[in-house]
């Protein structure tokens, strides 16, 4: 169970290495998210269309270690972007990783950004 969640580290802007492309802008659902793979992890981007913003998180649930956050709902927790687990709706603020409705480990956010119709997702290695 451990080893799966040390896999994924936040990482800031100012720590990324390398720009990984993951698929093109028409890939991603609006307002709505969609697992990629980076290396041996799985990492849930969201285009949050409402917000003109784009967010990327680890897909592992930290409740009960399922790959299934990219299938949450989005939303906003006074005016913070958010996502839903799907499974037993465990918030998570998509702009820091913490959860926002118990005491669980915060989960792992990562930059994105977009370039000529690509989505990139900023890792540190
Ligand atoms: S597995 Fe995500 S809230 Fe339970």
């Amino acid at each position: 169970m451990v080893e799966i969640l040390e896999k994924y580290s936040a990482t800031k802007l100012e720590d990324v290495k390398v720009w990984f492309k993951a698929a093109s802008v028409a890939d991603f659902p609006t307002d709505g998210g969609a697992c990629v793979k980076y290396k041996d992890k799985q990492i849930a981007v969201f285009n949050f269309a409402r917000l003109d913003k784009w967010y990327a998180c680890q897909n592992l649930c930290p409740h009960k270690m399922e790959m299934v956050l990219s299938r949450g709902m989005i939303g906003d927790d006074k005016g913070a972007p958010k996502v839903a687990c799907p499974l037993h709706k465990k918030t998570f603020s998509l702009e820091n990783g913490e959860n926002l409705n118990g005491d669980l480990d915060a989960i792992a956010t990562y930059p994105v950004k977009v370039e000529d119709g690509l989505v990139y997702i900023g890792f540190k290695e």
